[in-house]
């Protein structure tokens, strides 16, 4: 069944008369004055996370005309073709099937799949086994991953995450940026015996990788290093190119699997080494939690669902261009730097599947840091701006340390922050003065555990899976990072030669100042 546009749709002009009318101007401090069960309507329990999302500028009305759109876009259908392997990246022409990933072993797949899902199982299988070896090696104290966006963030992201699983004894590093102060700073303090390299490209083509795998390798052998197959480990779908490299031990993956939705395959050896196979197939178990939740539940009990028709709300009938992370939980540092890349990548096009131009807003900028940190910087904005953001506040129950106070502190800060968001203050009329009418979600996990993580984590996935299909875009290539590249390409022989032969002016001017000196 194709698809329709949302624009197309009967629902979204409905949807546009409904907001004219009361949307815009909907105060949601009133709706919780009349509507007593606005908390349990417009919360939702799914696997391993509980989401508030009773904050947001929506009421049931607007809700109910935001199904009919996913039903009239035929999201069901969409969702159904993703799980079933049909091509749904028409530009590249693959299947989309991250969630094979995570498909538990005992469980029977389409019979289409059942191929595919083998090699899923049998990689695996070695990957983890290889995790478990390396984690008995005592001799291996640190473990490199060079590889960048969906080979850097996912990992790096999740290590941070699950630190209070990580077994003492050996050392994460992760080298992205081509930026050689990057990798002369890790490897200031390592020794060749005692350190694993892990090359994770899916194309084994990225310059910024490649440029960071070639330089580890040379200070391998300049450092006395003797054994590159012991010390060198690549993760790709590329085998060709990695044993080219001089890498034997190589772990594989499949094209179907994007970088941005790579971290549960063997891009996420870091994780397994990390917290270990258990953990490992923990966070696939929450994460197949999830993905059960969004293929089953009714669209209306569905997080992920919820989560992005809010989106579309926000995005093309208030017109908030931007959304904000804030974790409650300091390990969950880089989770707004991996959701920029899974939201943004994913859904900043501005063309439709038929490559037509889209007149509506699509991906939203998506930012953030930790609390309370954020507090003592961009809530000022946030709370007495001239814009309004959505904001995200992501909770844990349970810590992770006997520290006296401090829990309890952290979480009544991010309740706080929510609230005050909502309800604002009248004051002096000016300076003093809070809005309040500010919407957020909060999201909230009894622990951060490798199940809480996977099951988060593929919630997001298939929000921005829900919003791509709604505005009919594809969500699955990422064909704008290639003009930059190319570009780079032309102007760094440029910087020796000092050739600016075509250049606009400003970039050969600026070429010039970085050539003096
Ligand atoms: O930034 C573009 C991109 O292709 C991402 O989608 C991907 O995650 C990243 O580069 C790294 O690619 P690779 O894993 O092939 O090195």
């Amino acid at each position: 069944m194709k698809a329709v546009r949302c624009d197309r749709t009967a629902a979204w002009a409905l949807l546009q008369s409904y907001f004219d009318a009361q949307g815009r101007a909907f105060d949601v401090r009133r709706a919780f004055d009349s509507e007593p069960n606005r908390f349990s309507a417009f919360s939702q329990s799914a696997p391993f996370v509980f989401a508030d999302l009773s904050k947001n500028l929506v009421d049931a009305r607007a809700e109910e005309l935001l199904l009919s759109l996913a039903r009239e876009c035929g999201l069901e259908a969409h969702r159904d073709a993703m799980f079933a392997g049909e091509h749904i990246n028409p530009t590249e022409d693959r299947a989309v099937l991250h969630t094979l990933l995570r498909h538990p072993a005992t469980e029977p797949v389409p019979a289409q799949l059942a191929d595919d899902f083998k090699d899923v199982q049998s990689t695996l299988s070695a990957m983890l086994d290889y995790a478990e070896s390396v984690r008995a090696d005592h001799t291996i104290t640190d473990v490199v991953n060079i590889g960048i966006g969906g080979s850097d963030l996912g990992p790096q992201m999740a290590v941070l995450a699950l630190a209070q699983y990580v077994a003492p004894g050996k050392r994460f590093h992760f080298v992205s940026n081509v930026d050689g102060h990057e990798l002369a700073g890790v490897l200031r303090d390592l020794a060749p015996e005692h350190t694993l390299f892990l090359i994770a490209s899916k194309t084994f083509t990225t310059a910024e990788t490649m440029t960071n795998a070639q330089s580890a390798k040379r200070w391998f052998e300049q450092s006395g290093g003797l054994d590159i197959a012991s010390h060198f480990a690549a993760l790709t779908t590329n085998d060709e190119a990695a044993r080219a490299f001089g890498i034997d031990k190589t772990f594989g993956f499949w094209d179907w699997v994007g970088g941005r939705y790579s971290l549960w395959s063997a891009i996420g050896l870091p994780i397994a080494l990390a917290i270990g196979a258990d953990g490992f197939r923990a966070l696939l178990t929450g994460a197949h939690a999830m993905d059960q939740h969004f293929k089953t539940a009714p669209l209306e009990d569905n997080l992920p669902v919820r989560l992005g028709l809010l989106d579309v709300w926000y995005r093309n009938f208030h017109g908030f261009t931007s959304r904000g992370i804030a974790p409650y939980h300091s390990a969950l540092k880089r989770l707004p730097a991996y959701l920029q890349q899974l939201e943004m990548e994913s859904n900043g096009k501005r063309v439709d599947l038929d490559g037509a131009l889209v007149d509506f807003g699509t991906s939203p900028v998506l930012w953030g840091e930790p609390g309370t940190n954020g507090q003592h910087a961009y809530f000022q904005m946030l709370h007495q701006g001239t814009d309004v953001v959505p904001m995200e506040f992501i909770a844990v129950r349970d810590a992770a340390h006997d520290l006296e106070g401090h829990h309890a502190k952290l979480l009544a800060n991010a309740l706080a922050q929510a609230q005050a968001l909502m309800v604002g203050k009248k004051d002096d009329g000016g300076h003093r003065d809070f809005p309040g009418n500010r919407p957020s979600s909060f999201f909230v996990f009894e622990q951060l555990s490798p199940e809480s993580l996977g099951a988060f984590l593929a919630c997001y996935e298939h929000r921005v899976f829900t919003s791509g299909a709604l505005w009919g875009i594809n969500s699955f290539d990422q064909w704008g990072v290639e003009l930059g590249k190319v570009l780079a390409k032309d102007i760094e022989p440029r910087l020796a030669s000092g050739n600016v032969d075509g250049l606009d002016p400003s970039t050969a001017g600026l070429l010039a100042r970085l050539r003096q000196g």
